[in-house]
C-alpha cells in the first residue's frame, strides 16, 4: 500500500491521532496552593485537547484529518464543529456513548497555565479504531501525543512504519512510553521537562536532546522563549525564537507540533520546519485564546 503524497485534491496528508477536550479555563491572580480557594477574574470555554489543537494548526499548512473519539454530549458537538470550521477532515472523529474529554485549566497573569485532563471518550479510542481509520485515510504522516491509550498510540506508530508513512510524536503529557514507539518517532517533540522525564537525568538540554536522538530517529526539544534544539544523526542545531510578550501560553506546544509536522510532509528539512513552527508558536501566545 502506498501512502498519499501532498496534493491539491483536499485529501488529508497529515493524520493527527489524538485527544479532543472541552477546555474549561479559569483566569486567576495566582495558582491556588493546596487547601486554598482563589477568586477568579474570568471564565472561558474553548475547544482543546493536544490532538485537536495540533490538527487545527496542521490544517493551516497541509490537508489534515483528525482521528479520535468524542462523547455523545454537547461538548462533542462543539469539538466536531471547531474541526470542521478549520477545514479538518473529521470522517474518522467518531462519537461514542458517554462524556467527551474535558480539561480544567488555570491561567495566571504571567501567561502560564496548570492543566488537569479528564480523558473520558479519548481513553476509549482503541488500536483497532486507529488502524481502521489510517487504512481509510492513508496519510503521508501520522502525528500523535499521549492523551490517548498506549494501544491507540502504538497502533498509529505501527501503521506508519508498515505503510511507509512518517511518524511524529509529541510525547506530552509525560507518561509511560513504549521504546518501540520512541524508536519510530521522526521527530520526537518534547519540552525540557518531558525530555528530562524520558532520560531520567538532570543533564543540560543539549545533552538530553542528543541522548534522545540516539533512541529515536530525530528529536526537537522546545525551550519556550529560547526557541528549540533539533538533534538528528549525531547533529545538533539551535533554532532561536522571536522575542514576544506572552498573554496565554496554552496550546503553544500544540501549534508548534502541528505546524512542524505539516511542513514535514513536503520533505522540508527538520531545522527549517522547526524554525517555521517556532514562529507560529510565538505568534499564538501573544493573543488571548478567545481571539485566536
Ligand atoms: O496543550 C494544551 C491542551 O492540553 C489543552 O487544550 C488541554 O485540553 C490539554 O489537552
Amino acid at each position: 500500500m502506498t501512502p498519499r503524497t501532498p496534493s491539491s485534491n483536499g485529501q488529508a496528508v497529515v493524520a493527527v491521532v489524538g485527544s479532543a477536550n472541552l477546555d474549561l479555563v479559569a483566569h486567576v491572580p495566582h495558582r491556588p496552593a493546596p487547601g486554598e480557594t482563589v477568586l477568579g477574574s474570568g471564565f472561558e470555554q474553548h475547544p482543546g485537547g493536544k490532538g485537536l489543537n495540533q490538527a487545527l494548526a496542521a490544517a493551516r499548512v497541509a490537508p489534515t484529518a483528525f482521528v479520535g473519539l468524542r462523547g455523545d454530549d454537547d461538548a462533542g458537538d462543539l469539538l466536531l464543529a471547531a474541526l470542521v470550521r478549520h477545514g479538518v477532515d473529521t470522517t474518522r472523529f467518531a462519537k461514542s456513548a458517554g462524556a467527551s474529554g474535558r480539561a480544567l485549566i488555570t491561567v495566571t497573569p504571567d501567561a502560564e497555565n496548570s492543566i488537569t485532563v479528564l480523558p473520558e471518550a479519548n481513553s476509549r479510542l482503541t488500536g483497532t479504531d486507529v488502524t481502521a481509520a489510517l487504512d481509510a485515510l492513508r496519510p503521508s504522516l501520522v502525528l500523535s501525543q499521549q492523551e490517548i491509550s498506549s494501544a491507540a498510540l502504538t497502533a498509529g506508530a505501527r501503521w506508519a512504519s508498515l505503510n511507509g508513512a512518517r511518524f511524529a510524536l509529541n510525547a506530552s503529557p509525560n507518561g509511560p512510553l513504549d521504546e518501540s514507539v520512541l524508536r519510530a518517532a521522526d521527530p520526537l517533540v518534547v519540552n525540557e521537562s518531558e525530555a528530562r522525564q524520558l532520560t531520567r537525568d538532570g543533564a543540560d538540554p543539549r545533552t538530553t536532546a542528543q541522548e534522545l536522538a540516539r533512541r529515536s530517529r530525530s528529536v526537537v526539544v522546545t525551550l519556550g522563549g529560547a526557541g528549540c534544539l533539533v538533534a538528528w544523526q549525531g547533529r545538533l542545531e539551535h533554532v532561536p525564537a522571536p522575542k514576544v510578550t506572552p498573554v496565554d501560553t496554552t496550546g503553544a506546544g500544540d501549534t508548534f507540533a502541528g505546524v512542524l509536522a505539516a511542513h514535514l510532509v513536503s520533505d522540508m528539512a527538520l531545522v527549517e520546519a522547526a524554525a517555521l513552527a517556532t514562529e507560529a508558536a510565538a505568534s499564538v501566545i501573544v493573543t488571548a485564546r478567545s481571539e485566536r
